[in-house]
């Protein structure tokens, strides 16, 4: 396994990789891997003969208050759990100036599905991700790129970006990866005590609330939301961000009643945390 810090060298590569015919995957992280990221690289590994993983902390996706100093920074376990999985290339910038230089001025803007959900709570949040998705698929340049499903909102935008933006890029899911009790794999999850970890199972119960009264034939959204808000907010260290059900494609709020594709998806403080989550409902 090689591990690349330069971006010119990542680009070098990837362009050498291409022309001897080798079809090359991204998945895209910050670091800190875990089970869930190992799952995206095993899936990568079923649609490409060379896995890239970028590892990055990218500071242009995190607002003013938020944990870009703290978020947790750990390559030496990252890069052995990387090799035990078969990752071929791990780009691993050296530094912020190898994706933004200093006078960069130019940024890569979603107008229309970042406007709601974590876009909402979070601005500027997706023009980061963009921007350095964007650049990341321009320095490692995949056939395909592995994304996980429990970023809901961040999929959907990737897709977007890869069509509007002709990316020749497939923008492949991968579903989320749960603990045996349904809490979501997440970087952040480390920061829950124990007493919040037992609560933190409220995010899956809630969306399993709504799965369940929607299969017994509930279609009002609002009865949904109002389900999964009182079972959420029960737990005395939640704080709701969000609890929405939009359009599965376009994000929209659905309106009463439900009868495409709905996401239903969840931002809930857990203490200091923040831990979203989110599932489909099928007509
Ligand atoms: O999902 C993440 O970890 C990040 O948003 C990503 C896609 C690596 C961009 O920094």
């Amino acid at each position: 396994m090689k591990v690349i810090t330069h971006s010119p060298e990542m680009q070098q590569t990837a362009l050498a990789l291409r022309a001897a015919g080798r079809r090359l995957a991204l998945v895209p992280t910050m670091g800190n891997l875990h089970a869930g990221h190992l799952a995206l690289v095993r899936l990568a590994k079923q649609h490409a003969d060379v896995v890239i993983v970028s590892i990055f902390v990218n500071p242009t996706q995190f607002g003013p208050n938020e944990d870009f100093q703290t978020y947790p920074r750990t390559f030496e376990a990252d890069r052995a759990q990387c090799a035990a999985a078969g990752v071929d290339i791990i780009f691993y910038p050296a530094d912020v100036s190898e994706i933004y230089p200093a006078d960069a001025s130019i940024t890569v803007v979603e107008s229309a599905l970042s406007q709601t959900l974590c876009g909402a709570s979070r601005p500027g949040h997706f023009t980061g991700v963009c921007t350095v998705v964007a650049k990341l698929f321009n320095l490692t340049l995949p056939h395909v790129a592995v994304f996980g499903e429990k970023d809901g909102q961040q999929l959907r935008i990737m897709r977007r970006m890869a069509r509007d933006l002709h990316f020749p890029v497939e923008i492949i899911a991968g579903p989320t990866v749960r603990e045996q009790d349904g809490l979501a794999l997440s970087s952040r999850n480390q920061y829950l005590t124990p007493a919040q970890r037992a609560q933190a199972t409220c995010l899956r119960r809630a969306l399993t609330e709504a799965e369940q009264r929607f299969a017994a034939g509930e279609r009002n959204p609002q009865c949904l939301i109002t389900a999964m808000w009182n079972l959420i907010a029960a737990e005395p260290d939640t704080r709701i961000d969000y609890i929405a059900i939009v359009d599965d494609e376009t994000l929209a709020p659905v309106l009463e009643p439900i009868t495409r594709p709905a996401l239903v998806a969840l931002a809930v403080w857990v203490g200091q945390p923040r831990l979203i989550d989110n599932t489909v409902l099928r007509p």
